[in-house]
């Protein structure tokens, strides 16, 4: 499974951090690092950092951190290999013939194979005799043939092996169906279909594969929409439905609805930058997919209490990762999808008419606001004064805050001043309340309450603290390397994820190969990468001395023997001073 290190080696050459973050990120220079806003987390002021002369990218903020594939892998939302082929696509290098056929790969393969499959029975089976009634139902839906044919849309028929048994023929192995998510694991060991008598929606990520399915039951009953949960090739809270379509067209604001049908009667308007999330709310994830592709969204959700609440969630996030943000509700109708029908033909006229009048998500938030005050009295105008500026305060423009401060002068009859004034009040308040949350989080990050890779460091600090600075000791001073292991070998390590990097670090230095972080990245998870970086950045590269290796060493077997010691302790007075007699004498 693994990659030639000489092929790494050229990659890397060939893949300058920088450069490669650069197509992402807004870097600027500040002495030897780079910094900009981190791409995986929301924040305004930068703590991405990229060390481009060590090759590695770290977020003070978030703890993201690792080499140029790790970025990749993040970013990208790829496993090892494809984040490789990617850059090795990027840099003109051509993969390894040996390289590709890694084991997850293959079963991801597969995974697309039996999608694309399964996609094309699904749409079979709705012109067949026992499909008749889904066809139905689409077409009842308003839905033409053109439609139904450019969303790929399918029937699952019912009984509970009839994909399975198609599948099976085709040569696909129930195992693979249940990673696919098609089919679960019936009692008896082999695959039952996931999918029963309901509409089928596929689900096609930006490359044109099938990912996932949504399928809808025609009658009542729950759920309404069943989805493929998360699979080798699908995370419901990275992929939006219909992006293949909407990315291509050329709009430079997306629509994005709450429902499958709702995408697709707009796009059967004309609409083609209709987006919904899959049977999920929004994700940091999803508002940041839509930023590459667009700049504007327009936010249209259920006219019901829930789409509004969905609504006041989404539109900061959308606002975080810099979008600009308009609000359409859809007057008199559940959804866009039954808006649009609710009047024939002048249906897409209409739903134009209602997207170009549509206001930005800050006059939206303050007519709501508005709404809610008695305007007569002027108890009424305070509280929509002081609710307007908490708005203001959540613009980033200060001209913006300006324009609006301005009208709501005009509005309730007070200095624009005045508002400007409570509006600064507020906006010092949430830095303010802004910074204490980071810091938290990052105090609870560094106190191990959260370490999700090294779960064990937390209790061992002291321990965790000498390993870490152990393993950077020898990156750094690799010639050291075998007389370091034979004096501390692996088992003497107390944390386990720290005796697998220990483990892995000096293996590889003994058989003489490389152990950049980018070489090491293929044997770590994305958050393990982040743990190395962090690890490798904190320690100083030169004037470590050997005494402090040894101390390192030193202070990691006292630290062990303390445990084994209290495992020991209830077995027997004896070997407990047998112990502590060995304490000491390590102690010295
Ligand atoms: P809605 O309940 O608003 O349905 O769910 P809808 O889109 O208007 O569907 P129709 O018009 O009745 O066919 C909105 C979205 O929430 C997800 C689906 O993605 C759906 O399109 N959802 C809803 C589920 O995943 N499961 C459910 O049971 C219901
Ligand atoms: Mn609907």
């Amino acid at each position: 499974m693994a990659l030639p290190d000489s092929f790494i080696q050229e990659l890397k050459a060939r893949s300058d951090i920088a450069d490669v973050i650069s197509g992402y990120v807004n870097l600027k220079r500040t002495g030897r690092n780079m910094v900009g806003l981190c791409p995986f987390h929301g924040e305004k002021t930068p703590s991405f950092h990229v060390n481009v002369e060590n090759a590695y990218f770290h977020c003070f903020g978030c703890g993201a951190g690792g080499d140029v594939i790790t970025f990749i892998r993040r970013i990208e939302n790829l496993d090892y290999i494809d984040a490789v082929k990617l850059l090795a696509q990027r840099a003109g290098l051509s993969m390894p013939a040996d390289g590709v056929d890694d084991k997850t790969a293959r079963v991801r393969a597969r995974i697309f194979e039996a999608n694309r499959e399964a996609a094309r029975f699904y749409h079979h089976m709705l012109y067949r005799p026992q499909g008749a009634p889904a066809l139905a139902y689409l077409r009842g839906r308003g839905l033409k043939e053109t439609t139904i044919k450019h969303f790929g849309l399918g029937y699952a028929p019912p009984g509970r092996f009839a994909l399975t048994n198609f599948m099976r023929q085709k040569g696909f192995r129930d195992d693979e169906l249940v990673a696919a998510n098609l089919a679960f694991q019936g009692r008896g060991g082999g695959g039952v279909d996931r999918f029963v008598d309901r509409v089928m929606f596929p689900i096609i990520d930006l490359r044109g594969n099938v990912i996932a399915f949504g399928g809808r039951l025609m009658g009542d009953g729950k759920p309404k929409y069943l989805n493929t949960s998360d699979t080798l090739v699908f995370r419901k809270s990275s992929n939006l439905f219909a992006l293949n379509f909407a990315k291509n067209g050329g709009e430079k604001r997306m629509i994005l609805v709450e429902g499958y049908m709702d995408v697709i009667a707009l796009h059967q308007a004309g609409f083609t930058n209709a987006v919904a999330t899959l049977g999920t709310s929004l994700t940091v994830d999803h508002a940041r997919l839509l930023a590459r592709y667009t700049d504007e969204v327009v936010v249209c959700y259920d006219a019901d209490a829930a789409g509004q609440k969905a609504a006041d969630r989404a539109i900061p996030m959308l606002r975080d990762a810099g979008l600009l943000v308009r609000v359409l509700a859809v007057p008199g109708s559940k959804d866009p999808d039954e808006y649009i029908r609710s009047f024939g033909d002048q249906g897409p006229a209409r739903f134009k008419q209602l997207l170009d009048a549509t206001g930005n998500d800050v006059e939206y938030r303050l007519q709501k606001i508005k709404a809610a005050c008695n305007m007569e009295s002027s108890e009424g105008k305070i509280a929509y004064l002081s609710g307007a500026a908490g708005v203001l305060a959540t613009l980033d423009s200060r001209m913006e805050q300006e324009v609006y401060a301005g009208r709501l002068s005009e509005e309730v009859g007070i200095q624009k001043t005045a508002v400007m004034q409570q509006v600064d009040k507020l906006v010092k308040k949430r830095d303010r309340s802004q910074k204490t949350k980071q810091f938290r989080e990052i105090q609870q990050r560094v106190s191990g309450q959260k370490d999700t890779v090294n779960p064990q460091r937390a209790e061992n600090l002291r321990a965790a603290n000498a390993e870490e600075a152990l393993i950077a000791y020898v990156i750094n001073n690799q010639d050291m390397a075998k007389t370091i292991v034979s004096d501390l070998p692996p088992e003497g390590m107390v944390t386990d994820f720290n005796r697998r990097v220990y483990q892995t670090v000096t293996g590889r230095i003994l058989e003489g190969r490389p152990v950049d972080l980018m070489d090491l990245s293929q044997e770590f998870s994305m958050e393990e990468m982040g743990r190395l970086t962090r690890i490798l950045s904190a320690a100083p590269i030169t004037g470590e001395t050997w005494e402090s290796a040894q101390e390192y060493m030193r202070v990691i077997r006292y630290e062990k023997e303390k445990i084994t010691a209290s495992d020991i302790q209830s077995a027997g007075l004896d070997d407990i001073n047998q112990y502590l007699q060995k304490l000491k004498e390590l102690k010295k």
